[in-house]
């Protein structure tokens, strides 16, 4: 248990080991953590609880440093198996009489996953309950990212338990901001808002402006991955807003697959022509580079140029597999261009264009198609997609 500020403590469990998130969904080099977190007062809240694998780890240090009799409530700011997995073991030590707070959505995936066995205490935003000398408030935060989602604020400590919301897949000694390197902290915050929030940019939005509205002091956003905001509160809310509104940086990538060669071939003369016309790039390989770093920074570039042979009348897996990712994103006002190689039937290049077309970017130019390798005009036809695609960048407004 490590005390947080006042009678607030960090219960979580740092998982060192682990790499992906969501299944194999996400990629976590820095492992994660599953916070939980606990508030003495005259009586004891216990705020999310931790993650099925997790099991004897957390459940001994709630009996050792917490004590099962000593907690008198659960707040349950969502029920995702990554926080709530743990509920019925917890319950059943605790009390299954003891009060379980959440939202009416909560209350639905809880009594789903463990039965209707608990005392609900169903809230919505504005409720709030006495712990004593501390009052918690709730925010529902409903699709961001779950139904049953919400947020509990501690009022007289000015602590906001934002669950999911500015949380990073990171794993530290050390539960605060300023105790991890900058660079790797907000490039995870990125990464994880990328792949967890992005596609309810809209609802994040408008919820902070709700939040905003409220005029609520801040003194710590203790979420539930990573390390707890501190220092950096207003840096991570201000880029919270920037991330919701779609930042589409004058940037673009090149997306390829290849068997031999060629289309690599392809993607470096379009790079060359993107370059000659004063528009930075990075080429990437679909089938080796990792998926959700590489739609991380997608989420920030205006651009993207998706290219590879044609296999079987489709397109090569890696490919085909990004392209999901795109479409999942919902992204708003990126370009997108395709091209190919191909021996005989050629679909690639149209199957790509086609399905960026489909996720919602703007697709100006007619794909480029070359015929096994590269010859002089095949080069150049590259190079004037590269130009010409800069041009939408520079100028365009999807
Ligand atoms: Fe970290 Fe939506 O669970």
């Amino acid at each position: 248990m490590i005390k947080v500020k006042d009678n607030i403590y960090w219960i979580g469990i740092r998982d060192w080991a682990t790499d992906t998130f969501h299944g194999k969904e996400m990629s976590t080099p820095l492992g994660t953590s599953y916070n939980s977190y606990i508030i003495k007062d005259k009586k004891t809240a216990l705020i999310d609880v931790s993650k099925t694998n997790m099991r004897e780890e957390y459940l001994r240090i709630l009996k050792d440093e917490v004590g099962y009799e000593n907690i008198d409530m659960v707040i349950v700011n969502h029920s995702e198996p990554d926080h709530g997995g743990l509920l019925l073991d917890v319950m059943e030590r605790i009390g299954l009489q003891k009060p379980v707070y959440c939202t009416e959505m909560g209350k639905k995936f809880i009594s789903k996953y463990f039965g209707d066995k608990f005392n609900f205490q169903v809230i919505k935003t504005g409720d709030e309950v006495s712990l004593g000398d501390t009052t918690l408030s709730f925010v529902e935060m409903r699709m961001i990212h779950w139904p049953d989602s919400m947020m509990t604020y501690a009022k007289e400590s000015a602590v906001l338990f934002s669950n999911d919301a500015f949380g990073q897949h990171v794993t530290n000694g050390g539960i605060f901001d300023d105790e991890i390197d900058e660079c790797r902290l907000f490039y995870e915050a990125l990464k994880y808002y990328t792949n967890i929030l992005t596609p309810f940019n809209k609802l994040i939005s408008k919820k902070l402006d709700e939040i905003a509205g409220m005029n609520l002091e801040l003194s710590l956003i203790a979420p539930s991955h990573g390390v707890i905001w501190k220092k950096n509160i207003g840096k991570i809310l201000e880029l919270y807003k920037k991330w919701s509104g779609y930042v589409n940086n004058e940037n673009v990538l090149i997306v390829y697959d290849t068997m031999y060669g060629a289309s690599l071939d392809a993607a470096k003369a379009i790079g060359t022509g993107l370059e000659q016309a004063g528009v930075p790039y990075r080429i990437y390989n679909a089938a080796t580079y990792d998926r959700s770093d590489l739609i991380t920074e997608l989420a920030i570039s205006k651009g993207i140029v998706m290219g590879c042979p044609t296999l079987n009348n489709g397109v090569l897996s890696g490919i085909a597999v990004f392209l999901e990712e795109i479409r999942s994103m919902k992204f708003k006002g990126k370009y997108g261009a395709a091209f190919g190689t191909y021996g005989w039937s050629g679909e690639a290049c149209k199957i790509i264009s086609e399905a960026l077309k489909n996720a919602g970017l703007e697709v100006p130019l007619e794909p480029v198609s070359i015929f096994l390798s590269l010859s002089d005009e095949d080069r150049k036809k590259c190079v004037t997609m590269g130009k010409e695609f800069a041009d939408y960048i520079k100028q365009g407004q999807v």
